[in-house]
């Protein structure tokens, strides 16, 4: 099914450089940048120039096939050698988000057998177009699977920013807003803005309003009242890494919310790509919560809203424990149940 949405393409590979579309100055400003190195990759990243899971990955992909374009090297073995310390440094940008890590791998093994080194730059550089490519019909995937579950004209809560911007298309939760939309469901969704660094009213409020999404902004001590007062028919969350029991790691505030439908009896649902299934992480205890600078949380675009010098925790994320998902919506269909077991076999 098309969606018939127009979407900004957030990343684009110009053959010499990466456009990005820069999130930072959403939603005042569309702007594009030109990534013309793989350090510009790594700080876009680290800087939430571009942010999501699935868009980290794809960006950092094609800055690893960037750096391989414009490196020289006489052989394929020590182009390999050294792609793996890239890999390395790239992954270091965001610790949390494990489709970096996937899409960077995938990258580095594309090219274990090729024997030459121009035959290496241009491995890499297919792989990460495939990357993209594929993320689009995953997305839209995610998006009709989401969309199954909810009922006739559905009141929807989503967090964080989830949509075609953090993806390369389309998006993981917003992509079963998208395909509400184009069946012509009169869909309501309230967005939590998501302090400290407000994805949900920079990203979410901004992406659905251009697609013509009925969307409320809430700030986010205001879920509880909303979730118990305004028939929130079910909560849909994105993921940066889901661990082989089913917890989740996903933007700080999901775990609140998870309770919160618990005791609410409201369904929660998180949407995410099977490349976000991380099976070697047991349990949510194995996952590496980023901390942030305390800049995000004391500064608001720019200005001090806290005294200076206070101390400041900024966990950039927070782990659902899996009992409190009613189900995780992938491109393979909706897991539900026991996931030790479910997410092994979908993958
Ligand atoms: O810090 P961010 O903005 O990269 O965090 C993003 C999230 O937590 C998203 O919910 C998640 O990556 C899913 S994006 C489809």
């Amino acid at each position: 099914m098309a969606i018939k949405q127009d979407f900004i393409k957030p990343m684009t590979w110009q053959g010499d450089s990466i456009k990005l579309l820069n999130q930072q100055k959403l939603p005042n400003e569309i702007e594009f940048i030109f990534l013309t190195s793989i350090e510009q990759v790594w700080d876009s990243i680290h800087s939430l120039k571009v942010r999501g899971a699935p868009a980290i990955g794809i960006t950092a992909a094609y800055g690893l096939a960037l750096w391989g374009l414009q490196s020289n090297y006489d052989s394929a073995t020590e182009f390999r050698h050294e792609l793996t310390k890239q890999f390395d440094y790239l992954v270091s940008s965001r610790p949390t988000a494990v489709n970096l890590y996937w899409a960077l791998e995938r990258l580095v093994n594309s090219v274990k057998y090729v024997e030459d080194v121009g035959g290496i730059k241009e491995t890499l550089v297919k792989e990460a177009v495939l990357i993209q490519e594929e993320d689009e019909r995953t997305c839209r995937a995610i998006g009709e699977n989401g969309f199954s579950l909810f009922p006739d004209n559905p009141t929807i809560l989503t967090h964080c920013n989830t949509g075609g911007i953090a993806t390369s298309k389309y998006g993981t939760a917003l992509g079963a807003f998208y395909v509400a939309k184009e069946k012509g469901a009169n869909l309501s969704v309230f967005a939590t803005e998501t302090r400290p660094v407000l994805q949900g009213s920079r990203l979410t409020a901004w992406e659905l309003q251009q697609a013509g999404v009925d969307v409320t902004l809430i700030t986010d001590n205001m879920a509880a009242h909303v979730m118990k007062n305004k028939k929130i028919d079910a909560v849909i969350v994105g993921a940066d890494r889901i661990a082989a029991n089913g917890d989740t790691a996903n933007k700080i505030g999901t775990l609140g919310l998870a309770l919160l439908a618990k005791a609410l009896n409201i369904p929660f649902y998180v949407a995410a790509p099977l490349s976000t299934i991380d099976l070697t992480v047991q349990d949510g205890n194995g996952i590496t919560i980023e901390e942030r600078s305390s800049e995000e949380v004391t500064h608001i675009a720019g200005t001090r809203i806290a005294p200076e010098n206070v101390k400041v925790y900024n966990p950039a994320f927070d782990v659902t424990p899996n009992h409190l998902i009613t189900a995780i919506i992938t491109e393979k269909g909706v897991v539900e149940g026991s996931y030790l077991e479910s997410l092994k076999e979908i993958k």
